[in-house]
This record gives structure tokens, sequence and C-alpha cells, in this order.
């Protein structure tokens, strides 16, 4: 996956930063650079040709004729107008072996973005709601993660997240389905529609799930209120917020980020697909990174907007001037944020150096 070190030496060239334009040699740096995801939606990877695939395969009807149709009807106005779209599509998830296609695809697409760890999001609510069995779901993303680990090099972890908009009782049922699978599950989430639905509905359950073991993130602040970011590091005890970006609207929160080093998973090219940003010049990653946040950088539902991780770091680079030590530092703070032991931080990080040391 890395280029030897004769190869690197022999492709060196300067580095040229021209107001936020990435230059040939920046392009190379991100797309080279070691990356590591925190955010990522499995269901939120199903290209419009899988799933079109998929549908044939188990005979669902799809309401569009052709994959650029369904790529065509991928236009949003705020997070519920891709959701409404998101959870429609993930229907044509039937069988473990379709889980396991969906993980392995995404897999692959790490593997040609230097991704050397991943934590990926899944949904039980989602299947289990369409009767869809939680062990149909887990076996199959896990055996392509396994595979993953062992023919791609590429390490990961596995988070459930609850609907937020569905209510405690379901969340409660969810968390009981999962316990036979502890051992493939790190931690819990909380997803879907923010507004309407803060982090306090879930603090009973969160609790119980943090006494099973299993470790707890939350969306929080990414059209919501910043008191949901303040109530799921309050309640719900997070280790990291995912988005979070909403922080800037009180200086106090940014500075109580900077002070905890709570880790933010952000998602830029979600961020301006769903209008939390009008545009990728006013995306507030680089000026929160230069305040001292623990920002990261992280795809979310990459093939419903555009991209996965070597085009959200580019989106980032080209709206922004940053050096290559700032790019470095996406990855920096995301191995610090992982849900891996001591050691394997170490392994991650010594990647990283070596890969930096030898530009
Ligand atoms: N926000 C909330 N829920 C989600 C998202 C998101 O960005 N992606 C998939 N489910
Ligand atoms: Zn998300």
């Amino acid at each position: 996956m890395f280029q030897n070190s004769a190869e690197k030496s022999a492709c060196y060239r300067p580095i040229v930063i021209l107001n936020g334009e990435t230059s040939v040699n920046q392009t190379d740096f991100i797309q080279q650079l070691p990356k590591v995801e925190l955010h990522l939606h499995i269901e939120g990877s199903l290209e419009p040709e899988m799933m079109f695939e998929l549908a044939q395969r188990n005979q669902i009807k799809l309401p569009f004729s052709t994959p650029e149709a369904i790529k065509a009807a991928y236009q949003f106005s705020n997070l519920q107008s891709f959701l409404d779209i998101y959870y429609q599509g993930a229907n044509v998830l039937q069988h473990e072996q379709d889980f396991y296609d969906l993980t392995w695809a995404y897999m692959l697409r790490c593997h040609q973005d230097n991704v050397i760890h991943t934590e990926i999001f899944f949904d039980p609510q989602t299947h289990t709601e369409r009767g869809i069995a939680f062990a149909t779901v887990i076996d199959g993303i896990h055996r392509a993660l396994e595979d993953a680990q062992q023919k791609l090099g590429i390490s990961s972890r596995i988070i459930m997240c609850f609907l937020r908009h569905l209510d405690e009782e379901s969340a409660f049922e969810t968390l009981q389905q999962s316990l036979p699978h502890k051992d493939k599950i790190v931690g819990v989430g909380l997803d879907s529609s923010e507004l309407g639905h803060p982090p306090e509905k879930f603090t009973r359950v969160f609790r119980q799930a943090r006494e099973e073991g299993f470790l707890t993130v939350a969306h929080a602040g990414e059209e919501g209120p910043v008191s949901n970011i303040y109530n799921s590091v309050e309640l719900l005890k997070v280790s990291r917020i995912d988005h979070g970006v909403r922080c800037s609207d009180d200086e106090k929160l940014v500075a109580e980020l900077v002070q905890s080093q709570m880790p933010l998973t952000v998602c830029p090219l979600s961020n301006t697909k769903l209008k939390v940003f009008e545009k990728m010049e006013q995306h507030n990653i680089v000026e929160l990174l230069r305040e001292g946040v623990q920002v990261t950088i992280n795809s979310d539902d990459p093939a419903y907007f555009g991209g996965y991780m070597t085009d959200n770091f580019l989106a980032v680079a080209q709206s922004h001037t940053l050096t290559e030590d700032e790019l470095a530092q996406f990855t920096r703070n995301a191995i610090n944020a992982t849900f891996i032991s001591q050691a394997e931080k170490q392994a991650l990080m010594n990647k990283l150096d070596s890969f930096v040391a030898g530009r």
C-alpha cells in the first residue's frame, strides 16, 4: 500500500500551495497520507450500482430505472431530506451476504484511499424493523471486516447506533439484541434526526450500555443546538462527538472542547451536501483545528455525499490553505480518538510518522 523509500525520494518535489488550491504535490500527499476513519455509516456506503444489483438479486422494486436516476435523486436540502432517501435505499439489504458485499466494497475503497483503520457505524433498527435478524446484519459486516484485516491489512471496530427518531423502548430492545454479539461491537452511538430528538431522551439506555461495557459516541451539533453537545458529554458520557461543528456558536464550549481534548468526527462533504455550511470555504474545520480542537476528517455517507476519505481531505484542502503538518494532524487526532489499545494506537502512529518522515 505504501511506497518504499526509494520510490518516495524519486518522486519527491517541493510542495506548492496557492490560495487553498491543491497543487499536484499536495494531491499526491493527501492521496498517500495514512488515514483513519471514525464516522462512517456502512449503509451510507451503498453505491447506486450496488443498490441496483441487490434490488435485482433480492427481487425488490426500486422507484428508479437506472443507477443514474438514483444518483440524480440525491439533491438534499437538509438532514431529513437525506434520511428519507437513505432509509429507503437500505431496503435492498436482506441477507448476510448483502451486508458482507456492502462492507467489503467499502473496505476496498479504504484500501485505495490509504485508510489504515476504520470504526464503522451500523443502524440495527433500520433492518430489524423490516424483519431482518440482528445476527444477519452483524455477521455479514463482521466477516467482511475480518477478511479486510487479513487480506488488506486494515484494522477496524464496529459501533451500533440507535435511531433517535424511534423511542427509548426500541433502543432498549436493540441493546438487548446486541448482547450476544458484544464481542464484535465496541460501542454505541446515536444518529438520525437530531432536531426534536435530544440526547437526554436516551440517558437511561446509554447508562445501561456503559454498564454492559460499551463505549459511547453521539451525533450532536450537526444541525442541532450546542445544548446537544453539552448533554451528550454530560448525560451520555461520550468519548467522541460526531459532527459537533455547531460548537462554534458558543465560545465557552469551544474552549471546553480544547481543554478536555474531546474529539469531533467532522464530515466536510456531508456538511455542505446537507447545507450545514453553504460552501466549503465557510466550513469551520480548519479554524477549529488551529484553535486546538481535536477535529478529524471523515466521510459519513460517501455514496450519498460525493466522496470517500481522500475526497473529503481534498475538498478541505482545495477551499482552505493547509500545510502538510496540518493535514497529517487530522490523522494524528483520529488515531488518538480511536477505540483501540495503546499499543495498536502506537502502531498506527508509527505508520503515520514514517510516512511524514519519508517526505
Ligand atoms: N446524521 C444523522 N444521522 C445519520 C447521518 C448523519 O449525518 N448519516 C446517517 N445517519
Ligand atoms: Zn453520521
